[in-house]
C-alpha cells in the first residue's frame, strides 16, 4: 500500500516568468485550482494521505494554500461565497502536509533524494505538479499505477507515446513488452536526440519508486545539463532488478509550457461546461 506522495516543487519555472518569478509555478491555476490542488486530489484518489512537498526559495504560498486562512474565513463566513471553500478544506482535512526544501536547483533526483527525510524507507509515489492528469472515463492515473504496483511491488514509471521529434524533452524507454499498457524497462535515455530515442515512449511525471531508489541516486553522477537525472538513477535500477514502465489512460497537459497550460485551461473550461 503507497501512503506518501512527493511532490518536486524547488523549480524556478522560467518558462512562465515573469509569472514565476514572486509566484510558485505550482500555484498557477487551471480554472480556480492551482496545479499542485490538482496532483493532491489525484493522490488522495490513489488511497494517500500524506504529501511531501520539497520547496525551495519563494515557495511559501503552497504551506499557506494547504492550511487554513482564519481571516478569509472570517470575512466570507455566512455569505453566499462561503462554499468556495469547500473543496479545499475537505482536501486538507483528508491529508498531513510535510515539507523540506532544496536549497539548490540540483535537478529531479536531487530533488526526490531531499524527500528521503519525509519518505523513510517505504514505496512512494511522485507527482511533478506541472504534468496535469485527468482520466474522464475512470481511474486517475496514480490510482491506476498505484493497481500495477500492487502486482509487481517495482518501481514503476508513467509512459505516454509522443511525436518522435519531442523525444529531447523527455527521458525515454524501451522495454519487453508485458501487456498492451505495461513495460520491463530495459533502457531509458534522458532527453534523447531523435534519432538516439529508443522509441517514442515518454516519461511524464507521475512515478512509483521503491526507497532502495535513493542509495541509487547517491550514487548518480550529474547527467544532461549537470543535473541529477532520475532517470539515471532508474535505468540502474532497472539493470539491478525490476522498472516497469506503465501506459496510463487518460490525458496528460504539460502544463510547465505554455501551450499545454493554455490546453489544459480550455479542457476543464469545457469540461466544466459540458458537465451534468
Ligand atoms: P522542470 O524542469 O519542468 O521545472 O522540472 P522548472 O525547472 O521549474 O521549470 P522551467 O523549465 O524552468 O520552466 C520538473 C519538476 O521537477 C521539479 C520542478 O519543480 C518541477 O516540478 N524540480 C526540478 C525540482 O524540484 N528541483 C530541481 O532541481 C529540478
Amino acid at each position: 500500500m503507497i501512503t506518501k506522495c512527493l511532490f518536486p516543487a524547488a523549480g524556478y519555472g522560467t518558462r512562465f516568468l515573469p509569472a514565476t518569478k514572486a509566484m510558485p509555478k505550482e500555484m498557477l491555476p487551471v480554472m480556480t485550482k492551482p496545479l499542485i490542488q490538482y496532483g493532491v486530489e489525484e493522490a488522495v484518489e490513489a488511497g494517500i494521505d500524506v504529501m511531501a512537498v520539497i520547496t525551495g526559495r519563494g515557495k511559501r504560498a503552497i504551506e499557506d494554500h494547504f492550511d487554513i486562512s482564519y481571516e478569509l474565513e472570517h470575512q466570507i463566513k455566512g455569505t453566499s461565497k462561503e462554499h468556495l471553500l469547500d473543496e479545499i478544506r475537505e482536501l486538507i482535512g483528508k491529508c498531513t502536509f510535510t515539507y523540506t526544501r532544496q536549497i539548490e536547483m540540483k535537478g529531479l533526483g536531487d530533488a526526490i533524494h531531499k524527500g528521503r527525510v519525509l519518505i523513510g524507507s517505504e514505496p512512494f509515489a511522485v507527482v511533478l505538479a506541472d504534468d496535469l492528469c485527468h482520466n474522464p472515463d475512470g481511474d486517475g492515473v496514480l490510482k491506476q499505477m498505484a493497481k500495477v504496483y500492487e502486482k509487481y511491488r517495482c518501481s514503476i514509471v508513467a509512459v505516454q507515446e509522443v511525436p518522435m521529434e519531442e523525444t529531447s524533452k523527455y527521458g525515454v524507454i524501451a522495454g519487453k513488452t508485458i501487456d498492451d499498457d505495461l513495460f520491463m524497462v530495459d533502457t531509458m535515455i534522458e532527453k534523447p536526440d531523435p534519432a538516439e530515442a529508443p522509441s517514442n515512449l515518454a516519461i511524464i511525471g507521475r512515478y512509483i519508486l521503491t526507497p532502495d531508489i535513493f542509495e541509487l541516486i547517491e550514487r548518480t553522477e550529474p547527467g544532461k545539463g549537470g543535473e541529477i537525472q532520475i532517470t539515471d538513477a532508474l535505468m540502474a535500477q532497472a539493470k539491478k532488478g525490476m522498472v516497469m514502465a506503465y501506459k496510463f489512460k487518460g490525458r496528460r497537459f504539460d502544463c510547465g509550457s505554455i501551450d499545454g497550460f493554455v490546453e489544459a485551461t480550455n479542457y476543464f473550461y469545457t469540461l466544466g461546461q459540458t458537465a451534468p
